[in-house]
């Protein structure tokens, strides 16, 4: 990587630096870093507040692109039946996805009049783009509700993207589950997140009004093996087996759509599924259980993350391997529950966040693990380990699923004058 210039720029100085369009590979990066690479997210420097990530590509950046430190996700239900509206919508995010990706405000090019809003809402106004990723993706709703085929699209709707079966203990509010579109936004910088999701949904007044939103920080997951592994609220290590960016066939068999995957959605191919789980902690009960008790309910030490069976954090567990009171990492541990070898074989990519929502009624910290995986295939990766996880994992004495969602993630836009889910709107 170039050996960037030093000094911090602002969003408009970083632009006249770099220039539009693909800030990616080899351009230099500001204040000792250096940018990100593009859409797959191949490259990036962990807790980089000014790298870049390109808007395009073959597949949306924000799955396998190096996990940034905050998240604002917000799922949108649509409220026109015009078709024609919700394209020209999805048109206007695409452009404005573009420029606040860059690190621009939202219609820069049009000079708006003094009596008219602002076309950008300002507050990110100086700050870089802070390596913000915006991902976008379609619930079940969106192509059919109440029996209607709403936009033309029902045909096209994946046999897969339906609503998540209810799981064992789920607690979900429906208020915070569902809905016909999700964005995905993360970066660096929190002010940069809630400004993309916020001048999106202003942009979408009258075709969509936001339904849910959540706010995370502190990544859960490692989605680059360049990141050290990050911690969850629970103390612990969190991403150390997922799948990295840097494992490209595994992407290829566990997060990308292949065009024969389903004969009703080939616009799906190069896309994939997010899952989106709000997961509640019971952290006060948590925080007075023992040490001994923690770490066999995960299944791995808490300082350094290794297997109970032995090793560092990295070495793969020995699930026989017996102790005096039977296996090591016990039966009902969280890892030996998720891990491949009891599920078929099944992985996903994980790409959580911690939240915190203010306190409980009953003085407690409403916190948690606000969950989110790509898969490929949701009824052989998701929803066997999720039924599994639900009804047997140690761990779910602490956890309550409070929310819920599923959304078919078209592929990256690669023309200039294409456009989110472009693949789902074409006419045959
Ligand atoms: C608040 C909820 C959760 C917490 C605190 C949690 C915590 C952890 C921790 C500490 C690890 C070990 C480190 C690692 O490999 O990442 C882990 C692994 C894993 N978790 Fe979770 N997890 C939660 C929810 C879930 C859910 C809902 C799923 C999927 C349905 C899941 C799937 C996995 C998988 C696939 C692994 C890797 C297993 C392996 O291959 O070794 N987790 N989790």
């Amino acid at each position: 990587m170039t050996e960037p210039p030093k000094g911090s720029l602002s969003r408009r100085r970083l632009l006249g630096v770099a220039g539009a369009g693909a800030v990616a590979a080899g351009a230099a990066g500001v204040g000792g870093f250096a940018y990100g690479k593009g859409s797959d997210g191949t490259e990036g420097v962990d807790g980089v507040d000014q790298a870049r990530y390109d808007f395009g590509g073959a597949h949306q950046a924000g799955i396998t692109t190096p996990a940034q430190d905050r998240l604002h996700f917000a799922s949108f239900d649509v409220t026109t039946d015009s078709r024609e509206q919700l394209i020209a919508m999805l048109k206007s995010w695409t452009e404005a996805a573009r420029e606040m990706t860059t690190g621009n405000p939202v219609g820069e090019a049009v000079v708006a009049p003094y009596d008219a809003p602002p076309a950008d809402t300002g507050e990110a106004l100086g700050l870089s783009s802070a390596g913000l990723t915006l991902t976008f993706g379609f619930g079940p709703t969106l192509f059919e509700k109440d029996g209607k085929d709403r936009f033309g699209i029902a045909d096209r709707q994946p046999a897969q993207l339906r609503e998540l079966p209810h799981f064992p203990a789920d607690n979900l509010d429906p208020e915070r589950s569902n809905g016909d579109l999700c964005v995905q936004a993360c970066a660096h910088d929190p002010q940069v997140a809630v400004h993309a999701i916020r001048n999106l949904a202003r942009i979408g007044f009258g075709t969509v009004a936001m339904r849910w939103a959540q706010l995370g920080f502190g990544r859960t997951s490692s989605t680059s093996n360049r990141q050290v592994t990050a911690r969850n609220l629970l103390g612990f290590k969190d991403g150390t087996a997922n799948i990295k960016s840097q494992d490209r066939k595994e992407l290829e068999k566990f997060v990308w759509v292949r065009e024969d995957d389903d004969p009703k959605a080939t616009w799906l191919a190069g896309g994939s599924y997010l899952v989106a789980r709000r997961i509640k902690m019971q952290i006060e009960p948590w925080d007075r259980t023992s040490m001994r008790e923690q770490e066999t309910l995960v299944g791995r030490d808490r300082k350094e993350g290794a297997p109970l069976s032995g090793g560092t954090e990295f070495t793969e567990p020995d699930f026989e391997l017996q102790g005096r009171d039977g296996p090591l990492i016990a039966v009902d541990a969280h890892v030996r529950l998720a891990h491949p070898k009891q599920n078929n074989g099944a992985k996903m990519l994980r790409r959580g966040y911690n939240f915190t929502d203010g306190a409980t009624t009953l003085g407690r910290l409403d916190a948690g693990l606000f969950f989110i995986a790509f898969v490929r295939n949701p009824d052989e990766q998701y929803i066997p380990m999720q039924t599994q996880l639900s009804g047997k994992d140690a761990l779910m004495e602490y956890l309550q699923h409070t929310g819920s969602g599923l959304f078919a993630v078209p592929p990256g836009v690669q023309s200039k004058d294409g456009f989110i889910g472009e693949g789902l709107f074409a006419r045959a």
